[in-house]
């Protein structure tokens, strides 16, 4: 079969990187997560004091961004790629609710997104990928064999990621995700820099009513189609 770029967009917490994941598993592909590149960003910004409540220097986190270096590293245990920033991996770090409440606002810049999609567009020049994001059906592989946009209610999701947040140790109120998803989609599709949007060409995917391995299969089966 010959090897495609797969382009997976959607509002947060859709089930976009557990679908991800799986079929990059099942097809032997790479998986990317661009969300995580984008809350490494954002880490770094608390961590260097660029942004806090009510307070963001733009400017000097945009002059820093030349000392910024994005890796994924493949961890074999977990079966999938931890993220690293400047060396240190951040897996962990990135996926608590303090970045989710900031990375929206540093995903607005057009120097973060010009220095993002750059690295992305690289790491799929030899397809066999399975990206997922935002805009990697409009601005990263407008020419992607496969595009997807999911979507569901954003109480189903914040409902998800609640969940999540929960079994690993966060203490969060489920109004608190709710809010955090809620901003976010609207900063997210109201961006003037390539903002949250369906595809023209891409397969729209509502999972709220459908089960993981439901979606994983219409999926496969659209795969098969184009392969
Ligand atoms: O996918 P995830 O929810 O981890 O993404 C976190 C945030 O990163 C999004 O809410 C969005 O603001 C930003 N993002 C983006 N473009 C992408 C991926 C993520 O703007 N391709």
């Amino acid at each position: 079969d010959k090897k495609i770029t797969i382009a997976i967009d959607g509002f947060s917490s859709t089930g976009k990187s557990t679908l991800a994941k799986q079929l990059a598993k099942e097809l032997g592909y790479v998986y990317v997560d661009t969300g995580a590149m984008y809350r490494a960003i954002a880490l770094f910004a608390m961590q260097n004091g660029y942004i806090k409540e009510d307070f963001f220097d733009k400017e000097g986190l945009v002059a820093s961004l030349p000392t910024i270096r994005l890796q994924f590293k493949f961890n074999p245990d977990l079966g999938f790629a931890e993220m690293y920033l400047n060396e240190v991996n951040v897996e962990k770090e990135i996926r608590t609710i303090e970045v989710s409440r900031f990375v929206s606002k540093v995903a607005e810049l057009s120097d973060v997104r010009a220095k993002l999609v750059e690295q992305q567009k690289e790491m799929g020049k030899n397809k066999g990928i399975v990206m997922d994001g935002r805009d990697i059906g409009t601005v990263v592989f407008p020419d992607a064999e496969l595009k997807i946009f999911m979507t569901a209610s954003a109480a189903t999701r914040a409902q998800r990621r609640y969940d999540e947040l929960i079994q690993k140790g966060d203490s969060v109120t489920f109004e608190e995700v709710l809010k955090n998803v809620e901003e976010r989609d609207y900063i997210d599709t109201h961006r003037s820099n390539s903002p949250l949007v369906k595809a023209e060409d891409a397969v729209e995917i509502d999972n709220s009513h459908l089960t993981r391995e439901e979606q994983f299969k219409a999926v496969l089966e659209l795969i098969d189609e184009i392969t």
